[in-house]
Formats: C-alpha cells, structure tokens, sequence
C-alpha cells in the first residue's frame, strides 16, 4: 500500500507571479517547519509560473508538475509543451487526461495514453485523469466508462511507480458537490481491481480523488479505502486551505 499520501493541487488557469509566490512560500516554510511524514504536496500551476516557482520551492520538498503536455519531444506543434520541457523545469509530475482537456480541447483517450506514454519516456509520473458525467452516472454506466477510459488511457508503459489515476466525476467537479464516501469506495476499489490486468504491484499504484475537496470533506476522503490522496482545483489556490486539507493525512493509520 502506498506509505504517503499524495496532494495534489491543479491551480488550472490561475495565477500571476505575485499571488503564486505568495502562495509557494506560505506552503513552503510550512513543509520546511513540519517535515511531513504522511504525505508529499505537489503543485501543478500554469507553465508561465513552473520557472519562478521551481526556485521558491528549493528545499522545501515541496513538488512541481506540469497540468498537460504534448506527445512528442519537440517539434512544430505551436503552444504546446513537450514532457521533456517539464523536466527540465524540475517537474517530477504531469497530469494527463484532465476532463476540462478532454472537454475544451476534444483529447480522446488514445490521445491522453500518447501523452502518458510520452511523460513516461521523459522520466514523469503521469498523473492520469479518468471520470464520468452526471448523465453517464445517473445512467448507470459510470464504471462501464471509467473502465473503458482507462483501457485506452494507460499506456502499456505504465507502472505503479510511474503512473498515478486520478478519479474525477466531472459532475463534481468546480461545482461544490463532492463524490459520496460510498460512491468513492466503490470506484476506487473497481478501478484497483480493473488495474491489476494492465500493470503488476497495483497495490502500490496511487488512486487520487478530486472533485471539489475542500477542507470539510478532505478528512472523509482522505479516510476512504483505497484513496491515496486528492487532486484539487479551487481549495489549492487558498495556501490555508490547502495545506489543512493535507494535514488531514498526518498520524492517519496506514492501511
Ligand atoms: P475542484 O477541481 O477541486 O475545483 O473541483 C478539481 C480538478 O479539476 O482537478
């Protein structure tokens, strides 16, 4: 089972130098002070800030990654950024797949598995997204597309030491109403046992949830079976917040 949580914070398209430098040291000399045992705090924020932020983090454990990038090295493919390039910014994490990526920029899976399988290659852990709709849950079919989600998702490069899924109903979020403990626990557990075909050790493989975990829930979430962390929108951009939703990890019995 995964010894540390992992939280992650996707400040989308969010963030000017000044706010984030603000935000960066608040998390910063709190990791610097308590040294977290329980967990690690990663930080996706628009590629504009991945320079200055990489310096204002030095030392302090915190971790950076990158919100989306491109399936090749390098090439003619105008405004996008290659894997590659988050490395070399001192990314140790991408997230791939995200539904407002698959949403607003039409990313199929195969596209999202192009992308992991390129973050692999350039020594990223891709964190892949994977989520259905209010219609497709209401309609019954939400582990029918999850499942097929990540069947063509995941690349067949994926490990449990290099992949992170994180589940994420799109109804949830941005819209303040979270996934049940109950529907969480059943995901999480189908989408382990869905794994366990397509890569070895998945009891090591990370499962995130994300979908408007806030300080209220995070405890709850956090407590689930089978959740080995959150990915977090709008609470992320609040250092406060952020950093009380993480502690919610602290002295939890590991499972
Ligand atoms: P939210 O976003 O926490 O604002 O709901 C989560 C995400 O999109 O990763």
């Amino acid at each position: 089972m995964p010894v540390k949580k992992l939280i992650a914070g996707n400040w989308k398209m969010n963030g000017l130098r000044a706010d984030a430098a603000e935000r960066v040291s608040a998390l910063a000399q709190r990791m610097t002070s308590i040294q977290p045992k329980d967990f690690d705090m990663l930080i996706c924020p628009p590629a504009t800030l991945l320079q200055d932020m990489r310096t204002q983090m030095q030392g302090s454990g915190l971790l950076l990654g990158g919100q989306d990038c491109h399936a090749q090295e390098a090439g003619a493919y105008t405004g996008d950024i290659s894997p590659l390039m988050l490395t070399d910014m001192g990314c140790t994490h991408v997230i791939v797949g995200h539904s407002e990526r698959r949403q607003y920029h039409k990313e199929s899976s195969p596209d999202v598995a192009a992308k992991a399988r390129a973050a692999h290659a350039a020594g990223l852990t891709a964190i892949i997204c994977v989520g259905e709709s209010e219609m497709e849950r209401e309609a019954g079919y939400a582990q029918k597309i999850v499942s097929t989600q990540l069947k063509e998702s995941v690349p067949d490069t994926a490990t449990a030491e290099n992949t992170v899924i994180a589940y994420e109903p799109v109804w949830a979020i941005g819209t303040g109403k979270s996934a049940t403990a109950e529907d969480i626990t059943d995901m999480h557990a189908f989408i382990r046992g869905f794994v366990a075909d397509m890569m070895a050790n998945t009891a090591w493989l990370k499962l995130l949830y994300g979908g408007s975990v806030n300080t209220g829930n995070a405890p709850a979430v956090l407590h689930t079976p089978n959740v080995d962390g959150v990915l977090v929108g709008g609470a992320s951009l609040k250092p406060e917040d952020f950093w009380s939703i993480a502690m919610a990890c602290e002295d939890m019995p590991t499972e």
